[in-house]
């Protein structure tokens, strides 16, 4: 059953919940490289790999989504995919109304990608001279970025990292710093992959707070995650959906969805 695209009656009123990520039956297949012999002698074929085989996924505004699912699923390819910085060969993605593919400048506007693995920070510069780099590039006014920087190295309690060359930070700091840039440009919808992966616990709960409570529930932006952790979905998700052999295989109320894991990974939990 989808997560939302239904209808809320109220009394005599009718109202249509237009589902704030809107994914609809995307395949995606990647080509792999081929050892030269093969390819001079065979210079047509194509070795290709079928990662999303027709995923159709609906998620209700403010609402935290999580996306489960064995190493290799799919899950960062999807949210490559919703981010717009990888083109699906079929079917369709809108955020906010908006396809991802046709429109995905004004998508980007509204929508903030957090990876597992940032690689785009500069490494000399220090975390407040990149916040400050990706403020510019997000169109900010330069009189409020200032303040933005500081409002956000609060909130993620990365203050006193800011005057630091980024190469200097650890693994979790940096991930906080990713979700500060991300949140720069207030976005709408967040899409975030393994988002306290390398965080200690207090950082973790921290992290899963600001998401949960301080993003979906009091400023009602829409979350979907992908994560390992078991805890975290209970923690932080409403619903919850499995991606596995390229397509959503489970999806529900968390606590349903949780009850099937064994089966999806194939282990005595
Ligand atoms: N650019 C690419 N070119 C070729 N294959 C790719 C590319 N990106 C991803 N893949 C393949 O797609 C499959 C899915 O990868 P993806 O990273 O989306 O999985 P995942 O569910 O996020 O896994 P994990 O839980 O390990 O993070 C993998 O087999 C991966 O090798
Ligand atoms: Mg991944």
């Amino acid at each position: 059953m989808p997560l939302c695209r239904g209808q809320a009656l109220s009394g005599r009123q009718v109202k249509i919940i237009h589902p704030a990520i809107d994914i609809r039956g995307v395949y995606k297949r990647f080509t792999l490289p081929r050892p030269l012999g093969r390819a001079i002698i065979h210079p047509f074929e194509r070795n290709r790999s079928e990662v999303l085989k027709g995923v159709t996924l609906a998620v209700r505004p403010g609402s935290v989504t999580g996306l489960q699912g064995p190493n290799g699923a799919g899950k960062t390819t999807l949210l490559r995919i919703l981010a717009a910085t990888v083109i699906p060969d079929s079917g369709s993605v809108e955020i906010l109304g908006h396809d991802v593919v046709k429109h995905s400048t004004r998508v980007r506007q509204q929508m903030g990608f957090v990876l597992s693995d940032e690689r785009s920070f500069f490494w000399r510069l220090t975390a407040r001279h990149n916040l400050a780099f990706f403020a510019t590039l997000a169109n900010l006014k330069p009189e409020k970025i200032g303040a933005r920087i500081d409002e956000l190295a609060e909130l993620l309690r990365i203050t006193d990292e800011l005057p630091k060359p980024f190469r200097d930070l650890s693994t979790g700091m940096r991930q906080r710093l990713s979700l500060a840039r991300t949140l720069l440009h207030d976005p709408q919808v967040l899409l975030v992959d393994e988002p306290t992966r390398a965080m200690d616990p207090g950082a973790a709960k921290r992290t899963r707070h600001l998401l949960g409570q301080t993003l979906a529930a009091e400023l009602g932006k829409t979350v979907l995650l992908a994560t390992h952790s078991i805890e975290e979905a209970r923690d932080l998700c409403e619903h919850l959906a499995f991606l596995k052999d390229g397509k959503i295989v489970v999806e529900g109320a968390v606590d349903d969805a949780l009850k099937l894991v064994p089966e999806i990974f194939e282990v005595d939990l």
